[in-house]
């Protein structure tokens, strides 16, 4: 006899979430990255990843996008526990900008970006990495980045290619942190491994089991590595509630109440300290760069299972 069919309840609510947000096809993917403009702007998928490393998912989670500014976190926590969080502090601010993420957003005094979240800060970010090189720079990127994924991830060359063909904002942005001496590489070598640390492809479920490496304190749930210290899990986790929406960061932290990632691939991280990770997906945009159906997706869990943390 066949055994019966067991349901997990969390997939069929995932599933509802997915149901309630299907019909929202406002927004845009982003265009700004040429290559982005191509992409697929109907996926939709979100995974929850517990902290004892149990996986729950449902719609498309093993679609593949790139992390984009999903990354910024995760390098910034690679970069506490490589440098201590007074060394990081003296390249960037904890600030909340209140500004796009594009946007120049250093500090008048120091020369710091606001916060590490925005590009200004995320390019300083990955200049702090070990190495001289773009190359070895991105290599600890790319090594610490699938440790917080527990899996090997690959590069995405043609949206690598496309950033670095058109990410002279980017450059502008680096050469003011450099003539503010808060940059600590050569421009081209920060934006570059920058670049590639925006271009590597993921899946709703890595970003899930990113976020839960957040929510344990610092180990991945499912290969039980630490990652990262309890420190740098913890403050990487505050500077996403105050920063990781961007000029949306209020709004989410009063509608959502959970520290959260997003980024112009689609996909957001959320974590719920102590519970567990989720991950979203959908690439079309709202004019801040939030997925949009992510955010309803986000704000529907949080009303509805009553995730806020305040
Ligand atoms: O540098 C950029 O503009 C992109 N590689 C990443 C920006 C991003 O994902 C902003 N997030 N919503």
């Amino acid at each position: 006899m066949a055994a019966a069919e067991v349901r997990d309840p969390v997939r069929s609510a995932l599933e509802s979430v997915l149901d309630e947000v299907r019909p929202r096809t406002g927004g845009e993917v982003a265009s700004y990255i040429p290559e982005l403009a191509r992409v697929d702007p109907d996926p939709l998928g979100v995974a929850l990843v517990s902290v004892r490393g149990v996986v729950h998912e449902a719609g498309d989670t093993e679609t593949h996008f790139t992390i984009q500014s999903v990354s910024k976190p995760f390098v910034f926590a690679l970069a506490l526990d490589a440098l201590g969080l007074d060394e990081v502090m003296r390249h960037v601010g904890i600030e909340p900008s209140g500004e796009p993420f594009n946007a120049i957003s250093l500090e008048l005094a120091t020369g710091r970006p606001l916060n590490p979240m925005i590009n200004a800060g995320a390019i300083v970010m990955s200049s702090l990495m070990p190495g001289d090189t773009a190359d070895e720079k991105f290599d600890a990127i790319h090594r610490g980045i699938q440790r917080f994924a527990g899996r090997e991830l690959a590069v995405d060359e043609a949206v690598f290619s496309s950033e670095h063909a058109t990410g002279d904002r980017n450059r502008a942005l680096a050469y003011l942190t450099l003539s503010a001496g808060t940059l600590g590489s050569p421009v081209e070598v920060a934006t570059t491994a920058y670049f590639r640390q925006c271009s590597i492809s993921v899946t709703a479920r890595d970003l899930a089991t990113m976020a839960a490496t957040l929510a344990t304190g610092g180990v991945n749930p499912i290969t039980r590595e630490r990652v990262i210290s309890e420190d740098a899990a913890r403050w990487t986790s505050a500077v996403m509630s105050s920063c990781g929406m961007y000029d949306e960061s209020g709004d989410w932290l009063l509608r959502v109440g959970l520290p959260a990632k997003s980024g112009v691939g689609g996909g957001i991280s959320a974590v719920l300290p102590g519970q567990f990770g989720i991950g979203t997906f959908s690439p079309r945009l709202d004019a801040k760069g939030n997925s949009v159906r992510g955010v309803a997706m986000l704000e529907a869990m949080s009303a509805r299972f009553e995730l806020h943390l305040l």
